[in-house]
């Protein structure tokens, strides 16, 4: 079969992804959630799987356009909104950083009285009542529109999941009512759980959740419309946050098998981020005792393993960022580098340089280093050869840098 270059059957990222699914689909454990009536009616067999890389290329298999609710998915995208509006430390004012290691819906307030975390109920309903609006309709329309510009194209309220937790999420306003009590909550319960239940009710599909996905893998930039949705310093920190509670109390096991942050919903879904790389997003609504969906877990395991995208795994030395090392007639030595250069790279200069030196790089006369075929150059990186340049370095000798794209200046200035 030819290979489909637009991610179609015979390309071969999507034959992986049917694989996966084909996998998956042999769990047959798990029960779609039915504390929210509503949820109960939907088709438990329905599963998909999408892939979105950071350059915008999109893979799926199975039914990646079925809709669904996103739910607790939610939760991540309302945190960075509110991070982007009003900043770390007065978010953390009212909520935690620590994994609870409690189910999504416990009853579990810090002992300064905050909600553990942004990602469990309790701290969700806080995150999402700190968005700054006039009135609770406002806000959630900016909750919506910021989802919205995640997922690259307007995503629509689901009105009968809204009405039916509306309903029934007693449970819900207790953890309100508490976190009021706690002096965590910044406004009035019913004002707060209602909005949290309509951002909880917005429907996505799988390749949405994956677009969401590679928007944070992608520095907060929709990797399709190149719209910058948050700052990389925002988009960083809610994958800190989901790496460490993302999955509930099976964050620790899911950081062990999968080893990628990620978020699930009662609603089937789970979004996963390998950052740099891909958003991933999957969707089968028979979920484990954890609420985490059970085929949805299995997919995103096998995944992991199979594209080795488990954060903590390496399997590769770091590519040589020399291209050319010349030493020239009167001692001296030119260096050119290339591709992106970031910590490790600096650190294999330096060594490299030292080796061809004879153990001393002062010994050589001047050393030139060329970043002519460099595409880019990180912070870290920038100011150890700034430092070079400036004589502030243990290289005795004048080090002269050739920097035609001002990559230096890029890195220094952000
Ligand atoms: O608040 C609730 O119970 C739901 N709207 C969302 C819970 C949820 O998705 C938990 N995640 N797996």
């Amino acid at each position: 079969m030819p290979i489909d270059p637009a991610g179609g059957a015979g390309n071969p990222v999507t034959d992986a992804l049917e694989e996966v699914l084909r996998r998956a689909a042999e769990v047959q454990s798990g029960a779609v959630a039915d504390y929210i009536p509503e949820l109960a009616l939907i088709d438990p067999e329905l599963l998909a799987i999408s892939a979105t890389s950071v350059l915008g290329h999109q893979y799926s298999a199975g039914s990646s356009e079925a809709e669904f609710t996103i739910q607790s998915i939610s939760k991540p995208f309302v945190y960075a909104l509110a991070l982007a509006d009003l900043g770390v430390e007065e978010v953390h004012s009212h909520v935690g950083f620590e994994p609870s290691g409690e189910p999504f819906n416990a009853i579990s307030l810090d002992p300064a009285g905050r909600p553990a975390n942004p990602l469990i109920n309790a701290g969700a309903i806080v995150t999402s009542a700190l968005i700054d609006a006039p009135t609770p309709q406002a806000r959630f329309e900016r909750i919506r529109s910021v989802l919205s510009a995640f997922a690259g194209r307007e995503l629509q309220l689901d009105e009968r999941v809204y009405a039916s937790e509306s309903e029934t999420g007693h449970r819900n306003r207790a953890l309100g009512h508490l976190t009021l009590a706690a002096g965590a909550l910044p406004r009035g319960v019913a004002d707060a759980t209602e909005v949290y239940f309509q951002q909880c009710a917005l429907l996505v599909t799988a390749a949405d959740l994956a677009m969401m996905g590679a928007t944070l893998a992608n520095a907060g930039v929709n990797p399709v419309t190149n719209v910058e949705v948050v700052t990389s310093e925002v988009a960083r920190q809610t994958l800190s946050l989901m790496t460490s509670c993302g999955m509930y109390d099976r964050a620790g096991e899911w950081a062990f098998r999968v080893g990628m942050p990620a978020k699930s919903g009662v609603g089937g879904g789970i979004v996963a981020v390998k950052p740099g790389q891909f958003g991933v997003g999957v969707f089968s609504p028979r979920l484990d005792e954890a609420g985490n969906s059970a085929r949805g877990t299995r997919a995103l395991t096998l995944l992991s393993q199979e594209f080795e995208l488990n954060l903590l795994e390496h399997h590769h030395a770091p590519a040589s960022p020399i291209q050319e090392l010349a030493v020239t007639a009167s001692g001296g030595m030119t260096v050119s580098l290339r591709g992106e250069i970031d910590f490790i790279a600096v650190e294999q200069l330096v060594h490299d340089v030292r080796e061809a030196a004879g153990g001393d790089p002062a010994d050589a006369s001047s050393i030139t280093i060329d970043l002519t075929a460099v595409t880019r150059v990180g912070l870290a990186a920038a100011r150890l050869l700034t430092a070079a340049a400036a004589g502030r370095s243990a290289w005795g000798s004048t080090v002269q840098v050739v920097d035609p794209s001002h990559l230096l200046a890029v890195a220094l200035t952000g």
